[in-house]
């Protein structure tokens, strides 16, 4: 086992009702705030009524910076920033999946910045004061609500970049479980796969003695994959709908990874340079990447892993041949998140992939400076052109 670090400072209401206490906790950080969401299904749910009603109550005053779109655009940032200064701000609340909460964590960080949020994005020592954050998830999936990190996409370059820093975990959390009712099916399904990839992003890391953070996260795993195909099936079960929002929140965070040998991720890094040329969604792009880049990397150090995952996961009966059990693993894998309605190739995702003329130049991308990606398998540019090119 591994020394670590471990902090995570977010608080967290959980269950039925705990967002009509957002007035009462938004008064901490003075008289007005900001209200960040997407494309309104917010509304369709009765959480914006649920926000202001509670806000008002509490004499809270609030601004609104609204279309927060999917792959969230570096844009909104700079107009958040803007209205922030403009308005007095000094609370934001972001109401959403990933994308909003991500854009707040964005605005929060460049808000003590006078220039074009970009350069604090590309040069992290330009944090200075972060604005606070109470999110309320509405989506199970980035885990975003409680971790320090945030996603955010430069149409204009091609670039999608993270921002990650300790003062960006929101001050609070409230989770309810009722509000991710309403999330599509195929949305359910993206989620799911992208909690169960942060988890095993750091489970394939093998380390000796990791005992328990190992079987933890076979038992968050086993969460998604039960509570994900009843969630599908059935959108309005609570029972469901509850565990994924609380493995979400805590599948990113870095308490999975305590004691862990910290190694790079390998599948989301590829994915986002297919959202950064394609804007795909982005557990969508996660699934198929995920059992494509199991197959390519399947060699004698991650067949033991693989195994393990089929055996403690996915129930599999173990066979004598550990590449054996490794393979049906990710057949396994492959067919649940197919039976979730998630397309496994990238051909037939929907998201204008039609040819792998982009493929070298994501590939150069998802590297970066660094000649491999490495994580528990080293990755080369080749080898990131390879997965893709199995994924197409
Ligand atoms: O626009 P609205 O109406 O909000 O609709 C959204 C959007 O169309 C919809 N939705 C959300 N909650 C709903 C709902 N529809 C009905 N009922 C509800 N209750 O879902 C769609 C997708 O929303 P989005 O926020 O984009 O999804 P997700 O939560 O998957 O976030 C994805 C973003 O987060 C980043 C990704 O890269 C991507 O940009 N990530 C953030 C991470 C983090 N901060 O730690 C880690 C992740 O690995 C990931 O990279
Ligand atoms: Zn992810």
């Amino acid at each position: 086992m591994q020394n670590f670090y471990y902090s995570v400072p977010t608080k967290a209401y959980f269950g039925k009702g705990v967002v009509s206490k957002i007035g009462e906790l938004a008064k901490e950080f003075g008289s007005k705030a900001m209200l960040i969401y997407g494309k309104g299904s917010i509304k369709k749910i009765g959480l914006y009524d649920t926000v202001v009603n509670s806000l008002k109550e509490n004499g809270v005053e609030y601004v609104e910076l609204t279309d927060i779109m999917p792959n969230p655009h570096i844009t909104k940032v700079d107009e958040g920033v803007a209205l922030a200064r403009k308005e007095g701000v000094g609370l934001l609340i972001p109401l959403g999946g990933g994308s909003c909460i991500d854009t707040a964590k964005c605005i929060a960080g460049c808000y003590g910045y006078d220039g074009p949020a970009w350069d604090v994005i590309l040069n992290k020592s330009l944090v200075k004061e972060c604005l606070p954050i109470i999110a309320v998830p509405t989506l199970a999936a980035t885990g975003s609500d409680m971790d320090a990190g945030a996603m955010i996409h430069n149409e204009a370059t091609h670039e999608k970049k993270q921002l990650m820093h300790p003062d960006l975990f929101p001050k609070y959390s409230l989770l309810d479980p009722e509000y991710t009712y309403s999330v599509s099916k195929k949305q359910t399904a993206f989620g799911v796969a992208d909690i169960m990839s942060h988890i095993m992003e750091v489970y394939f890391s093998k380390t000796e003695g990791a005992f328990l953070a190992d079987r933890i996260m076979e038992a968050m795993l086993k969460t998604c994959v039960k509570y994900g195909t009843i969630a599908c099936n059935d959108p309005k079960n609570y029972e469901a709908r509850a565990n994924l929002l609380w493995v979400a929140a805590w599948g990113c965070n870095g308490f999975t990874g305590c004691g862990k040998i910290p190694c790079r991720w390998s599948v989301h890094p590829l994915e986002h340079e297919i959202a950064a040329f394609y804007n795909d969604p982005h557990g969508q792009g996660i699934a198929i990447l995920t059992t494509s880049w199991m197959r390519y990397v399947l060699n004698d150090y991650t067949a033991d892993m693989f195994a393990t995952f089929g055996v403690n996961v996915l129930d599999l009966e173990p066979s004598a041949d550990k590449y054996e059990t490794a393979k049906r693993a990710i057949d396994t894998l492959e067919n649940l998140f197919r039976s979730w309605g998630i397309p496994q190739n990238l051909r037939e995702s929907g998201i204008g992939l039609t040819d792998d003329s982009k493929f070298e130049i994501m590939a150069e991308k998802a590297i970066g400076a660094a000649d491999k990606i490495n994580g528990c398998v080293p990755l080369s540019k080749e080898d990131v052109i390879n997965i893709y090119k199995a994924a197409f």
